[in-house]
């Protein structure tokens, strides 16, 4: 039978999981606050509505005959968008807003690793009081970090000892008024990111891979949503042993057999630390840019492992090429802090060469895509080692141009992955 999906979000990660359903046999819809001109150009059709609203969500769902449904970004899931699907017998890969907490609520994420025992919780504290968590923060003994317990895009975390000081992590909750406040140990170590396909308490995990938060070169400046991201040709990145990669795939086991009922893509963001692998936090959908470096190298038709989640059917083994992946973001100048819109995008799937475009926060118009607020699009660049594929990753942006954008060329660089190794040996004390 042939299969109806739904994309829900127009974004990069959506572009890819576009593609990815492109070379299946799927009719694919897809809706939006945006009009993404890579998705539009795979999809049947494309709506432009407010996907936080799930009666709107439903409606397209229903009146495309939608036979399921994929929901990429948070918002959505918080808003309720996999229930209202499900209930309307669409069903969602993605989780209900009650399983979606994991992500959407950090004081929740804490409580439910605790309560059970799930491994690499840091120490943590939930505040709904402004004045008890500066408190806290004067009485600990050692670094914390500061994490609004709700969605602010990857953007609303401040780590003491490392962006901020004490002094002005407390000015920092005093004058935003998040409603709570977790304060947690402060993690030092590299990051990674393990992602995987959960239905039914089967756990597909996929390649692990290291996300630049850090908006500019040499990891300085605010955090982003993500500037680029890379995979090795393995399981495991090149600063991690196999073990370390077991262990999150453990953790991520434990927390989906607790969670009872999710479905979806679990995304562990995990802190290879001194004391190893801890977990910073969990995400509810895939990671944006971490998609792009998972789907590309997805040999398993992802329509069978939605099919088969729909269905009750044990999840297919997951293949993948054996071929690493460097995406590099071009976002807009000035991004995140004050960006500017409107510069014209220079380069197209077909003068990307070698490398894969995906586009994102863009804005098609009669005469050519234009660049909004938020990150534009993303090259990725597959080979057999970090560095070729890193080579194919920046022909691409000189194609692309600089004229009002702005790119970390050194992302999957060779100096920057062996400074990634080093550190991990420094903190091991090889
Ligand atoms: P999150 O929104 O939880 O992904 O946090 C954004 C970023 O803040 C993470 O990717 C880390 O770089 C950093 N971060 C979050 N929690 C901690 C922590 N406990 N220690 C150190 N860094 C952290
Ligand atoms: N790349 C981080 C995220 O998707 O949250």
């Amino acid at each position: 039978m042939s299969e109806t999906v739904l994309l829900v979000g127009g974004g990069g990660r959506e572009h890819a999981i576009a593609r990815a359903l492109a070379n299946s046999a799927a009719d694919l819809y897809a809706c939006a606050g945006n009009r993404n001109p890579g998705i539009a150009r795979l999809a049947e059709g494309v709506e432009t509505l407010d996907t936080t609203n799930p009666v709107a969500v439903r409606s397209y769902a229903q009146e495309v005959g939608a036979t399921l449904a994929v929901i990429g970004p948070e918002a959505p899931l918080q808003a309720g968008v996999a229930d209202a699907l499900d209930e309307a017998g669409v069903y969602a890969f993605g989780p209900q807003q009650a399983e979606a907490r994991i992500e959407t609520d950090k004081g929740f994420q804490r409580r439910f690793m605790a309560e059970h025992s799930i491994p690499g919780c840091p120490d943590f504290e939930e505040f709904r009081d402004a004045e008890a968590a500066c408190e806290y923060i004067d009485a600990y003994d050692g670094d914390l970090a500061v994490k609004p317990a709700g969605l602010t895009g990857g953007k609303g975390v401040r780590v003491i000892g490392d962006q901020v000081t004490a002094e002005e992590a407390k000015a920092y909750i005093r004058e935003s008024d998040y409603d709570r406040i977790v304060l947690e140990e402060r993690l030092v170590g590299e990051e990674f990111t393990v992602q995987a396909f959960v239905a039914d308490g089967d756990v597909r995990v996929t390649p692990a891979v290291q996300d630049h938060k850090r908006a500019y070169e040499g990891d300085e400046g605010p955090n982003t949503g993500g500037m680029g991201s890379y995979s090795d040709a393995a399981l495991a990145l090149p600063f991690m042993d196999e073990s370390d990669y077991t262990d999150a795939v453990d953790i991520i086991q434990e927390t989906v057999h607790a969670l009872d009922g999710y479905k979806g893509v679990l995304y562990g963001q995990f802190m290879l630390t001194a004391g190893g692998v801890t977990v910073v936090e969990f995400n509810a959908r895939f990671g944006d840019p971490e998609a792009m470096n998972t789907l590309p190298v997805l040999t398993t038709d992802f329509l069978d492992v939605l099919v088969a989640a729909r269905d009750g059917e044990p999840l297919p083994r997951l293949r993948f090429e054996r071929q690493a992946t460097v995406c590099k973001y071009a976002v807009p100048e000035g991004y995140p802090t004050d960006p500017e819109s409107g510069a014209r995008v220079a380069i197209d799937e077909e003068s990307a060469g070698e490398a894969l475009l995906y586009y994102a926060s863009v804005d098609e118009r009669e005469d050519g895509v234009y660049t909004t607020t938020s990150r534009s699009f993303a090259v990725v660049g597959v080979g057999d080692s970090i560095t070729e594929a890193e080579s194919i990753a920046e022909k691409a942006l000189s194609a692309a141009g600089e004229e009002g954008l702005r790119m970390r060329h050194d992302i999957g660089k060779p100096d920057l992955v062996q400074r990634r190794v080093d550190h991990v040996a420094e903190l091991r004390g090889e």
